[in-house]
């Protein structure tokens, strides 16, 4: 089996070489210049991946990422840089980091960059748990990075999620005391896609970072209309903004994020890693800024997204299930009506899905994929 996919990956890079209009076209690089079907053909799995993957192909509704993705740019800038990454590039870091200060409005020593913004959560957190005490942190939200936190001793404080799935800032403000090492806010809220209301957002900034450290993931920001953080974490020392290519700019597979923090702050967490900035391939780095660039690729996803959501939540409303209105790329919705056995409806179509995030009301979360999946995904739980 595994000699068959080596067996066709060279047949296929065989043909690569000799056949560049093809290789160009398998990209996906013929369609630069967009539009809502241009976006579509870009999440067409071309070439070796659909001789791989076959007619039934799965659809991936699991880790909300952008199906359109990567930009036409992206791909371009990615194949021109497989050739030279025999070499280190020590500068190709510094050029995104310029690139993303012009982006944020901010300063160089203001940014890190990552392999994804795991990598940068994993940071902040040796920085910020290297003392013993507790941190605090909504329920249900984006956790991964925590249960590390909690092995390394520190107490995890879980502060329950309003009745309309919105974090409660007002009770995670409460749950900090003086042994609180940092507070985590994900915004917009994995799984739920709320949002926190900016103002009330920026007065909990304001009173939770007299105490303790904040830390405001904004993976999902771009799919809002909500002003990002980035230049309040430059003004306040207790304040780190972590952002992600993996979202809207569709770069979730070539692991590349980042941190924005004052300058000072930024210069004691980057002390624990051995050489800063130098967990990026050279290829992710230039996708990166090219899909910068790729204003074009990021509107068209934005409202692509929408509109699917919205076809997907009407769908949803028909068959009685109630569905959180979301500021994201997911939905989050309750299963307590629903008759059947979800997940294994899921299973029988190939479509991959999460699982139940919250036991009362039987709550669950949903990618949105291409307009194709998302009436598959109908079709399946119909
Ligand atoms: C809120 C949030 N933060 C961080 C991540 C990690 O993203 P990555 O490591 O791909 O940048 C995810 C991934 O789904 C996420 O949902």
């Amino acid at each position: 089996m595994r000699h068959d996919l080596i067996r066709i990956l060279e047949i296929q890079l065989y043909s690569m070489q000799t056949n560049r209009r093809n290789w160009i076209k398998q990209l996906g690089l013929a369609t630069a210049g967009l539009g809502a079907g241009k976006l579509t053909a870009l999440a067409e799995p071309t070439g070796f991946l659909r001789e791989i993957q076959g007619a039934g192909l799965p659809i991936k509704l699991s880790s909300n990422e952008n199906p359109y993705g990567p930009s036409p740019l992206a791909r371009r800038a990615m194949a021109e840089r497989i050739n030279v990454s025999n070499r280190y590039d020590w500068d190709i870091a510094t050029r995104l980091i310029e690139t993303l200060a012009v982006k944020n409005n901010v300063r160089k020593d203001n940014i890190l960059v990552a392999a994804g913004s795991t990598e940068v959560l994993d940071l902040i957190l040796r920085y910020a748990a290297s003392q013993q005490g507790n941190f605090v942190l909504a329920y249900p939200t984006y956790s991964y990075w925590s249960d590390p936190v909690v092995r390394m001793g520190l107490e995890r404080k879980v502060v329950p999620l309003t009745k309309d799935k919105k974090m409660d800032l007002p009770a995670m403000l409460k749950a900090i005391n003086g042994e609180t090492k940092f507070v985590y806010v994900c915004n917009p809220n994995n799984p739920t896609g709320t949002v926190c209301d900016k103002d009330e957002l920026l007065r909990f900034v304001n009173e939770a970072s007299k105490q303790t450290l904040v830390i405001v993931d904004e993976a999902y920001i771009d799919y809002t209309t909500q002003p990002s953080l980035v230049s309040e974490s430059v003004q306040n020392k207790n304040l780190v903004v972590v952002k992600t290519f993996s979202k809207i700019y569709g770069l979730a597979g070539a692991r590349i994020g980042y941190m924005i923090a004052h300058s000072r702050t930024m210069e004691k967490i980057a002390s624990l890693q051995s050489w800063n900035n130098g967990s990026v391939a050279v290829v992710s780095a230039a996708a990166a800024m090219a899909s910068l660039s790729d204003t074009k690729f990021v509107s068209d996803t934005y409202h692509q997204n929408e509109k699917v959501k919205q076809y997907t939540m009407d769908q949803l409303k028909q068959l009685n299930i109630e569905c959180i209105p979301s500021s994201t790329n997911f939905l989050y919705f309750s299963l307590d009506k629903y008759k059947y056995d979800f997940f294994k409806r899921l299973k029988d179509n190939q479509i991959s899905g999460t699982y139940i995030y919250e036991d009362e009301g039987s709550w669950t979360r949903i990618t949105i994929g291409t307009l194709t999946e998302m009436k598959q995904f109908i079709a399946a739980i119909r």
